[in-house]
């Protein structure tokens, strides 16, 4: 019964959404631009859909994650969703840029799964060329970052393909823990893939950032 969907607080739906209007907060208007050492995170513009379209929709990338959109007008399309949702407080999705270079080389989404982002879900994917780079790792911690000061996530999940053998091994590499395999979840070409379920507590997240190895001196600019 714990997840059952009524909630008595939640029932003045009136009076919440102008709290939630009143409550709007910084990053909803935009967001921040994230530094790290190599890596900088920003927001998506609409000119990113060609550098998007062009390494995203590759088969190596392509073949565990949903369906990217399949034209450069559709990433257009999808980038303007992106800043839609962002404005309505329920998910963000950062472009992956490297320092000096403005041209996005992929993107790092979170989305709630609970009403005011306590839990939430996030996915990756990165153009081939940058894979094994050491920039999935940075990107991802200042994302963790972002998510756990500024979102206020508490529970960050996230699926990979059990086939995925990169995405899995990303994972792991940053902390996530495996909690359980979710049984033919996942429908990608005609097939039912199972996945295994990760999470990262930000109780998990305040311990590491003493770890070495984890990336401390990511600084946060708007
Ligand atoms: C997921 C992704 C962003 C990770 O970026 P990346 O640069 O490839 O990640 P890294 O190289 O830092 O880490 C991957 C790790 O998995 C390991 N790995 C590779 N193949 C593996 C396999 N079959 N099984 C287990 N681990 C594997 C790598 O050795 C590496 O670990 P290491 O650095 O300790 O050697 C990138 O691979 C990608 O965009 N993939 C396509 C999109 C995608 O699948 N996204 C969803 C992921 S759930």
């Amino acid at each position: 019964m714990e997840k059952m969907p009524y909630r008595s607080d939640l029932d003045a739906t009136v009076s919440v959404v102008s709290t939630v209007e009143a409550a709007r907060s910084e990053w909803q208007a935009g967001l921040p631009v994230l530094h790290g050492e190599q890596v900088v995170l920003r927001e998506l513009r609409a000119s990113d859909a060609a550098s998007l379209f062009a390494l995203l929709t590759a088969e190596e990338v392509a073949r565990f994650i949903s369906p990217p959109p399949t034209s450069v007008e559709g990433f257009e399309r999808f980038i303007a969703w992106t800043l839609r949702q962002r404005t309505l407080g329920t998910y963000v999705c950062f472009a992956i840029t490297l320092k000096g270079f403005d041209t996005a080389i992929g993107i790092f989404q979170v989305r709630e799964t609970e009403r005011g982002f306590g839990t939430a879900e996030w996915g990756f994917a990165l153009g081939s060329g940058f894979w094994g780079t050491g920039i999935f790792h940075e990107g991802a911690d200042l994302v963790l970052e972002f998510a756990f000061d500024t979102l206020g996530v508490h529970r960050l999940e996230a699926r990979a393909a059990v086939l995925n053998g990169r995405g899995n091994g990303a994972l792991m590499k940053i902390g996530a823990v495996q909690e359980c395999i979710l049984r033919k979840s996942f429908l990608r070409k005609g097939q039912h893939l199972d996945q295994a379920l990760y999470s990262i507590l930000a109780d998990d997240r305040r311990a590491s950032r003493w770890t070495p190895g984890v990336v401390v001196s990511a600084r946060r600019q708007h």
